[in-house]
């Protein structure tokens, strides 16, 4: 392969800036690159391998000569501009939801399942950053039996919500260590030193939106619509990196010790599973980080088939840019 035109749009954003960091650093074959984003950024350059790219504005000429598009600049832009650049003649990864539960578009985690992913017709999406993390984490269990129970709780970071989301965590924290107050924005609530068990707007059965896209991604991705799934998402203040206690039960009774040997040789995980050496997965280390760590993992005291995981991932890697990246190099 000679070399890719990529069109990343969002480039300035917190995705976006990873997603050069990951196409840089994983040798994808870029010819040109070109970084689009809004008004806002007119002037602005990137870096792409130590040289300032300027940014262009996205319109609907954007897409001239693009091979691939990588989409993060929020679900409007993508509704708006990933049909005109198929229609340029670009592949679509889209980060947002805006075509994630469209059943003409791929759903695609590469470990899960990449076989699906040649039946696009110009778009593939890239699921929810909570929602990768965790199928990533299941699914060698599901290959072992069937999982027919998920109870989740997220403590997702703030960078999830994107680049005004950390500077609003470190501005809180930094006026409350001067004595001082720095009002929520972003937020319903101070994020600093708290926690909000609310991601995205509620829906009359209680649970959130960010909540049912790891009900619907989740059965999707892994093409069981019989998994009984419940999450509680909740914002942390952390900067990077989610983390999830996952609760499952399967179908037939599964050994420990082949869990444990399942999720260390899977491709994408690393398994930090000695509690009484204090080894355990953390946000923190894990930041910066392509794999998805699983530790805690033990049986349920009461059911016979429950199985507990504590999942960590960096949400702006393998939760956004990475996995994207990962689905660029399926297809081309
Ligand atoms: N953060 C995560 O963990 C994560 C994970 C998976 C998916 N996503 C998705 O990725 C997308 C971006 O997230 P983010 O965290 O990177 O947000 P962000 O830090 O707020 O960045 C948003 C980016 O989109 C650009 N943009 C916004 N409106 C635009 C418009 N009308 N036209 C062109 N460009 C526009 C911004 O450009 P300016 O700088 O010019 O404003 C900026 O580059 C969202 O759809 C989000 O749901 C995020």
């Amino acid at each position: 392969l000679s070399g890719l035109n990529v069109a990343v749009v969002g480039a300035t954003g917190a995705v976006g800036q990873e997603f050069l960091k990951v196409l840089e650093r994983r040798n994808f074959p870029v010819n040109r690159l070109r970084p689009l984003a809004s008004e806002r950024s007119a002037g602005k350059s990137v870096i792409f391998k130590n040289e300032p790219i300027p940014v262009e504005v996205l319109s609907e000429d954007s897409f001239k000569n693009i091979d691939l598009a990588l989409f993060s600049a929020g679900g409007d832009v993508s509704r708006n501009f990933a049909p005109i650049a198929v229609k340029s003649g670009a592949i679509v990864v889209d980060n947002s939801s805006a075509f994630r539960m469209d059943e003409n578009v791929p759903l695609i985690v590469p470990e899960v399942n990449s076989s699906v992913a040649k039946n696009h017709k110009g778009i593939i999406a890239n699921p929810n950053c909570s929602t990768i993390q965790m199928v990533v984490a299941l699914k060698p269990i599901y290959d072992i039996s069937r999982i027919t129970r998920i109870i989740v709780s997220t403590y997702q970071s703030v960078s999830g919500t994107g680049q005004s989301a950390m500077n609003e965590l470190k501005n809180q924290v930094s006026a409350f260590v001067n004595g001082g107050e720095s009002k929520p924005e972003v937020y319903p609530y101070p994020i600093a030193f708290n926690l909000i068990p609310q991601i995205d707007a509620f829906e009359e059965t209680g649970f959130t939106k960010e909540e049912m896209k790891m009900v619907n991604e989740t059965h999707k991705i892994l093409d069981d619509y019989n998994i009984s799934i419940a999450a509680t998402a909740v914002r942390v203040p952390v900067f990077r990196a989610h983390s999830e206690s996952v609760y499952i039960e399967t179908e037939k009774k599964v050994v420990l010790r082949d869990v444990k040997e399942a999720l260390a040789s899977a491709k994408g995980i690393i398994v930090q599973d000695n509690p009484r050496s204090g080894l355990y997965p953390t946000p923190l280390e894990a930041s910066g980080s392509d794999m998805c760590f699983v530790g805690r993992i033990r049986e349920d005291l009461f059911v016979a088939n429950g199985l507990h995981l504590w999942v960590v991932a960096d949400n702006l890697l393998k939760g956004a840019a990475l996995n994207a990246v990962q689905i660029a190099e399926i297809i081309f």
